[in-house]
């Protein structure tokens, strides 16, 4: 399976859970791109064509991202407004994403038990990532359940390199696993 892991993190080079998570993805063999959005987009300049080529070349696509106010960073959102566009992605003639995988793998502050009814943020990780999971379904894509690396900032180097091998599990789960 060839992946495409698109990353949008604000300032890589100070994270330290999206890092590691990327280092554990660098020690695989198999045909993974990663595509750093920040570093590519700094004036936030989408190039839409080369974008939607990329998109083309890969049967799974990575979402990676801190969480941040309960959604994807600003960058991330306007990729989606720049590059699933009408006449690609969705509308008539938008056929361009039918059938691909979606997985959005993500770093929060917060700890698992905050994240359910009753919890500091009421709401589970998967209820608040709607908005994306129903982008992709729109575009006629598969949405994945999600990779969650809860409380990422109080994790010790040990636990993020165990979250680490843990994702690159996980993004080469094939689907019918995933999904069962
Ligand atoms: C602007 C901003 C907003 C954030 N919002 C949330 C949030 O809504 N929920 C949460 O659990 N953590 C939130 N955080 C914490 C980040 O998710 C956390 O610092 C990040 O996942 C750690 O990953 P990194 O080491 O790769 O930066 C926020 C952090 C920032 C800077």
């Amino acid at each position: 399976m060839n992946i495409l892991v698109i990353v949008a993190h604000p300032e890589l080079t100070a994270s330290r859970a999206n890092k590691a998570l990327l280092q554990g993805l660098n020690k695989i063999q198999e045909d993974i791109h990663i595509h750093k959005l920040y570093e590519l987009y700094p004036d936030w300049n989408i190039d839409t064509e080369k974008e939607q080529e990329l998109l083309l070349r890969y049967d799974r696509i990575i979402l990676q991202f801190p969480f941040y106010w309960y959604s994807c960073p600003p960058l991330l959102k306007q990729w989606f407004d720049d590059v699933m566009i009408p006449g690609w992605a969705y509308g008539p003639g938008g056929t361009k994403l039918v059938g691909k995988e979606f997985l959005v793998a993500t770093t929060t502050g917060g700890t698992d038990k905050s994240y359910r009814s009753g919890g500091d943020n009421q709401f589970t990780v998967s209820e608040l990532l709607r908005p994306i999971e129903r982008t992709i379904a729109k575009c006629g894509g598969t949405y994945l359940p999600a990779f969650v690396c809860y409380d990422a900032n109080a994790s010790t180097e040990e636990r993020l390199e165990q979250e680490a091998q843990r994702y690159a599990e996980y993004i080469r789960t094939p689907l019918p696993v995933l999904t069962h």
